[in-house]
């Protein structure tokens, strides 16, 4: 007979999930909730493995100067989100560090994480904290007194210090300041010997950097390519065992979990909380993990993602986004070039009210979209003529209408 009080109906529910669980350790599906140190034995597995194993060579070879005395230069990466820059830049520096004390050379190592934007000041306060040089401030101290009690905190320490700097084109304001005195001020005033490693997701950001900072700006270059689709089998067969209990997988999901993820660049942030959310989703059915709750579970994801991306990002970026649906609705859904992009732009912005930026303000817009895999955009050679841009939205129907609403929406609570 169907439970008809509350009371049991609430106790019958959570009977059914309790009954179902096919989910043993829901941490290995959601990074967030790993610890540092799980999540480097995770790690040391599936690079065992040799998943991103061009990345540690080139890693391995950029440092080897530090187990022989020399002194690497800084080092560059940038990848798209989810390439396993942040993870297989802190478990080689850690494993390094171990090679290190092996052979009594003194390594120190620490990892800014600037992966939510902030302005210079917190981002040197963030870093001041981190060497024990300062406590945490809102303000009342100025960016030089952070800068010199850094060099006092570093002043007589004499070994190798390398500061991996994690999304550095997140720090919005001041970034110069940042930047020259990381690059130009404090190799002079400390002993140690300094390597600088910035990471970024965007594949321009030394583009944008003060000439003066950039000339002095000894460089080396690394580029973390997307995962396919067999590193990914990896990574998830690994969270599988971890996260589930034997037999919830039906045959051939983690396959299409890991296409999934490959066909949209090779994103493992994503591929791992897809497992989890199917995972979910099977629970809540009762069932096992079948292909097509990995299909509701990657509709349900996009969703979330693009909507909370879209509702908490600038407003600019969001009438950037705006103009590519009405120019790709206006194309009839085909590609569409950058100045019908921009044209739909100084549209939207008339009637929003909103101050227009510059055409190549726009165009680092439309990056910024691509990055996020809003929009998909390419270049083309016309040859002599030059070279033009594409841009390209491929999003379901449904989640562009969903998007557009949301953005109309925003414009008109702003007013
Ligand atoms: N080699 C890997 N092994 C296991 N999981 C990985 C690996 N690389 C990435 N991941 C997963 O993807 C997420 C994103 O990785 P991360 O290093 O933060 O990427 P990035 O810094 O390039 O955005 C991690 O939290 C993890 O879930
Ligand atoms: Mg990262």
């Amino acid at each position: 007979m169907e439970p008809t009080t509350v009371r049991s109906r609430m106790a019958s529910r959570i009977q059914h999930m309790v009954g179902n669980a096919i989910i043993k350790d829901r941490r290995f599906l959601d990074d967030e909730q790993l610890i540092r140190s799980e999540q480097l034995a995770v790690l040391e597995e599936i690079f065992n493995a040799n998943v991103r194993d061009a990345e540690i060579q080139e890693l391995s070879s950029h440092f080897a100067g530090v187990l022989r005395g020399d002194h690497p230069c800084h080092l560059a990466i940038w990848g798209k989100t989810g390439t396993g820059k942040t993870l297989t830049l802190s478990f080689f520096l850690n494993l390094l560090a171990e090679m290190a004390r092996a052979k009594n050379v003194p390594v120190r190592h620490e990892h800014l994480d600037l992966s939510t934007p902030r302005p210079c000041f917190r981002a040197l306060n963030d870093l001041a904290c981190m060497l024990g040089a300062s406590r945490r401030y809102k303000k009342g101290i100025s960016l030089e007194e952070l800068m010199l009690r850094i060099e006092a905190e570093l002043a007589s320490y004499p070994g190798y210090l390398i500061l991996f700097i994690d999304e550095v084109d997140n720090v919005r304001r001041d970034r110069d300041a940042f930047m020259t005195f990381l690059v130009r001020r404090l190799p002079q005033r400390i002993q140690a010997k300094l390597i600088l490693v910035f990471v970024s997701n965007r594949l321009n950001w030394p583009d944008h950097l003060d000439p003066r900072v950039k000339s002095f700006l000894k460089l080396n270059e690394l580029i973390f390519k997307p995962y396919d689709a067999v590193d990914l089998q990896h990574i998830l067969r690994i969270r599988v065992e971890k996260a589930l209990l034997p037999g919830s997988v039906q045959p051939g999901v983690v396959e299409k979990i890991a296409a999934m993820a490959s066909q949209d660049h090779g994103d493992a942030r994503q591929a791992v909380a897809l497992l989890g959310k199917s995972a979910y989703l099977a629970e809540k059915a009762g069932s096992t993990i079948t292909l097509a709750l990995v299909d509701n579970a990657a509709l349900e994801l996009d969703r979330d993602r693009y909507l909370t991306l879209l509702r908490s990002a600038p407003v600019q970026l969001q009438a950037a986004m705006a103009a590519v649906i009405e120019a790709t609705s206006r194309a009839k859904g085909a590609p569409i070039g950058t100045g019908d992009a921009y044209d739909a732009y100084q549209g939207f912005c008339d009637r929003t009210g909103l101050r227009a930026m510059t055409g190549r303000a726009f165009g680092d817009l439309l990056d910024e979209l691509d990055m996020y895999s809003l929009v998909r955009s390419r270049v083309l050679s016309r040859g002599r003529y030059g070279r033009t841009r594409e841009i390209i939205l491929d999003l379901s129907e449904e989640l562009i209408q969903k998007i557009y609403g949301a953005i109309r929406m925003n414009f008109e609570l702003r007013g």
